[in-house]
């Protein structure tokens, strides 16, 4: 068993409910429980609309439970401001997100450093030496000044997987990172998040149809009907 301080998540019945004025609300989720340890990685798969992005969201701060507790290194974020949660985002956490979300405007590697922008507004030169082996590593180096329109989506979403490792986050969170993508590019997509796991002790928590992805992860979560219906943890 870990100790405490190697526990990075803690999640304790958490809820969640999409309210609006003209609709009954949504419950999504109904009462999650789970504790992630310093290094694990975790697939969450289930059937679509079964509240897999979402959750993932709450995980990363994006959105908030309607109850429940949630701590992320022992801080619970219902306490947090938004500008501490956006801190903490930017600090910790690498989200790939299930549509890649990038700046139409700018290139490649203006879009892989946005998250490494300081106050002003220059990426230090570290972040993009490591933006461009990242992009190399993902086969994207030959694409450093293409613009989003001028890429296929299986290039966007590398792009915005290197966006989201490249501030080297503690915990990564990906919402089918590999969906857009074909079989061997999304094999080394893979691979590089295995790694990553594997040797910066990042901890991962992957939303995945892919049962091949799901099969690489430590464990594997099943989420139907708003709780997790059966656990498959690989160490035991
Ligand atoms: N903002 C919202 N308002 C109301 N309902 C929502 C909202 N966002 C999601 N939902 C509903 O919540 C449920 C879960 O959505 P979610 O996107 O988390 O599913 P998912 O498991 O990620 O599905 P997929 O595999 O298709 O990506 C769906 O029924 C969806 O319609
Ligand atoms: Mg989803």
């Amino acid at each position: 068993m870990a100790d405490d301080n190697a526990v990075v998540l803690r999640l304790e019945a958490v809820h969640k409910q999409y309210q609006s004025s003209d609709r009954d609300p949504v419950p999504v989720l109904k009462g999650i429980s789970l504790t992630v340890n310093r290094g694990d990685s975790i697939a969450i798969v289930g059937p679509s609309g079964s509240g897999k992005s979402t959750l993932l969201n709450i995980l990363g701060s994006l959105d908030s439970p309607t109850s429940g507790s949630i701590q992320l290194d022992g801080q619970e974020l219902a306490n947090l401001s938004e500008q501490e949660l956006a801190a903490v985002r930017n600090k910790k956490i690498g989200f790939i997100f299930q549509s890649h979300h990038l700046l139409p405007q700018c290139s490649v590697l203006e879009n892989v450093l946005v998250p490494t922008l300081a106050e002003n507004g220059k990426a230090p030169v570290d972040a993009v030496e490591r933006a461009q082996q990242l992009l190399e590593r993902v086969g994207l180096g030959h694409r450093l000044t293409h613009r989003p329109a001028h890429l296929s989506g299986g290039e966007c979403q590398r792009v915005a997987v290197v966006r989201a490792l490249i501030n080297q986050p503690s915990l990564i969170l990906a919402d089918e990172p590999t969906g857009a993508l074909d079989r061997s590019t999304a094999e080394s997509l893979a691979e590089l998040l295995v790694e990553l796991n594997r040797d910066d002790q990042a901890t991962l928590i992957v939303v995945t149809h892919s049962a091949e992805l799901a099969a690489k992860m430590g464990a594997t979560h099943h989420l139907q009907d708003g709780t997790f219906a059966d656990n498959t943890n690989r160490s035991d």
